[in-house]
């Protein structure tokens, strides 16, 4: 493990003499490792593969992909490539396209006019403030989300928003760290989020590091819990919030909040305002990430389905906004009539 203090919140991803620094999060909870990334190949794979997981944390690292791209100036057929690449990195977490279009958006005009190295240091200044703005982002949702955490309460989480989903911070685990640093006395119930268990590696393992309590359940666990009373409210995160509020979160989460309802549980979410994109009237045109088959056989020891049987194993789900109690982001918590509150968040001037 490296020599960051316990307590100390993680920079998931940073610009570090010319390159990129992203915390390697399949080796997490065994080692905390930085790789160093050169190439938008490499960012790609990096953001395919899950090196950096969770959506504004592959937003910022695509952003730093984009100044990459033109670190290796190869003329802008090449680099127009290299921001397709980077887009088309993962489908569903909205944070992508946002920050690679904003990074690319900046370099335009100097590439307009020839010039590689001012699009460079145009780009690195929009990395930097993708990066900057997070960071405040998140900030303000843990400062917000507070006023609905009560002072002594349990609360079930989904996959990880922490730290590590997120340039520093965190959303909705931002909430829960700000909560605990406060002096609420909260607990915590850990999904384990199959089937790459961002709950029992990621999440766990930063609150364990912050003294939050915490235990892993299985996923299938999280309804009996809240029936028997043990779970006080939920707060998710997100990957991609519709113009309607309906939400696209890991897979599960959907299942979470059908049974939030059922038992009366308040079921939250907590997003930065690049996870909203209003091109989505509702969350049926959210894109579903399919990934690969072996991510569920494999932890089950199998390379191969029983004769017969196949795998689906599609990364997200969508939860309809009428099962969100309130949805956090860093400019107030939205509630109600989710339609007019998303129009009034984006309202110039707003
Ligand atoms: O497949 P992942 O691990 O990238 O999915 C991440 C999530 O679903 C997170 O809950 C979401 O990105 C919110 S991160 C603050």
């Amino acid at each position: 493990m490296s020599e960051i203090p316990d307590n100390a919140p993680l920079r998931t991803v940073e610009w570090v003499d010319g390159q990129l620094a992203l915390i390697d999060q399949t080796r997490i909870p065994l080692a905390l490792e930085y790789v160093r990334l050169s190439t938008p190949e490499e960012v790609e794979a990096a953001i395919r593969t899950m090196v950096v997981r969770g959506a504004p944390a592959i937003g910022a690292a695509a952003a730093y992909g984009v100044a990459l791209a033109l670190q290796r100036w190869n003329g802008r057929d090449a680099f127009e490539r290299d921001v397709q690449r980077l887009r088309d990195a993962r489908p569903t977490a909205v944070n992508l396209r946002w920050a690679v279009d904003r990074a690319a958006s900046a370099a335009a005009p100097w590439l307009d006019r020839e010039d590689p190295a001012g699009a460079l240091e145009a780009v690195l200044r929009e990395a930097h403030a993708i990066a900057r703005e997070d960071e405040e982002a998140n900030r303000s949702i843990a400062r917000h989300g507070l006023h609905l955490v009560p002072e002594d309460s349990t609360i079930l989480t989904h996959c990880n928003t922490g730290d590590l989903a997120t340039v520093t911070g965190g959303t909705a685990l931002g909430i829960i760290r700000e909560a605990f640093r406060t002096g609420r006395r909260v607990r915590v119930f850990a999904d384990e989020t199959r089937p790459r268990f961002q709950g029992l590696k990621l999440t766990a393992w930063e609150l364990g590091r912050a003294g939050v309590p915490v235990t892993v359940i299985p996923d299938g666990a999280a309804a009996s819990l809240m029936k028997s009373g043990q779970v006080d409210l939920v707060i998710v995160g997100a990957d991609r919030i519709a113009a309607n509020g309906d939400v696209a979160n890991k897979i599960g989460t959907y299942s979470v909040a059908v049974c939030a309802r059922a038992h009366g549980v308040p079921f939250y979410v907590a997003a930065p305002t690049s996870t909203f994109d209003l091109s989505c009237p509702t969350g049926q045109s959210i894109p579903i990430e399919e990934r690969d088959a072996l991510e569920v056989l494999e932890p089950a020891g199998l390379e191969a389905p029983p004769p017969g049987a196949r795998v689906f194993n599609p990364a997200f789900d969508v939860t309809p906004a009428d099962l969100v109690s309130a949805i956090v982001t860093e400019k107030g918590i939205l509630q109600g009539d989710y339609v007019r509150a998303i129009r009034d968040l984006f309202a110039p001037g707003a």
